[in-house]
């Protein structure tokens, strides 16, 4: 399995993965409206778009050659200083069903906390859908501790989880 930074070249693959990911995750989850408005091109466009602003940090994940799933972090824009300093949003971790299990989120998360912590940033935080269990029990297994109040994604309740201190994400191997 490998774990590489990606750029522009890289938005199809990205989309088309973030698609895939998302119908085997979110259904049953989010309301059948929503995923029906799920498509190649709003993907397409969401990751052209961020590559081209170059805030968002992608990390590819492949397996044999053939791309397995993604994550994405960037500054959080709220976090301007303050006792916990400066930290990151992880706005997607995603691994195709045949790639879950084997060790490689937990690979994705620790190569972006220490992508996170090279950037000078302290914490990181997440949201998760309430009712995707395994996710939040993966963040659980790697140590991040749900805070702040329930908001609300594509018509489904979620939750944040956060790490204070990146070392302990860095640490896990
Ligand atoms: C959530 C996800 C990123 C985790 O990655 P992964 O490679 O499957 O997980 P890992 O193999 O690295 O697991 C690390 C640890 O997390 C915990 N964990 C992971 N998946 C779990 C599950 N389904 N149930 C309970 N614990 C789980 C375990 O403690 C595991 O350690 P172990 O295998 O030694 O028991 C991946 O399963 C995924 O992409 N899921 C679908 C998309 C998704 O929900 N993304 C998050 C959106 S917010």
């Amino acid at each position: 399995m490998v774990i590489r930074a990606a750029g522009p070249t890289d938005a199809e693959t990205v989309a088309a993965l973030n698609l895939a990911c998302w119908r085997e995750t979110y259904a049953g989850l989010v309301p059948e409206e929503t995923m029906a408005e799920m498509t190649l091109e709003e993907r397409l466009d969401h990751w052209r778009g961020a590559f081209a602003a170059e805030r968002t940090h992608v990390l590819l994940a492949s397996d044999a050659g053939a791309a397995a799933g993604f994550a994405a972090w960037r500054a959080h824009e709220l976090a301007l200083g303050g006792r916990l300093g400066r930290g990151a949003e992880i706005s997607a971790i995603y691994l195709l069903r045949t790639a879950q299990r084997r060790g490689l989120g937990r690979a994705l998360m620790r190569a972006m906390a220490l992508e996170m912590r090279e950037a000078g940033l302290k914490w990181a935080s997440l949201t998760v859908l309430g009712g995707n269990l395994p996710a939040r029990r993966f963040y659980e297994a790697l140590g991040g501790r749900r805070f702040g109040r329930e908001t609300h994604w594509r018509g489904a309740p979620q939750l944040a989880y956060g790490w204070r201190d990146l070392a302990r994400l860095c640490a896990h191997q």
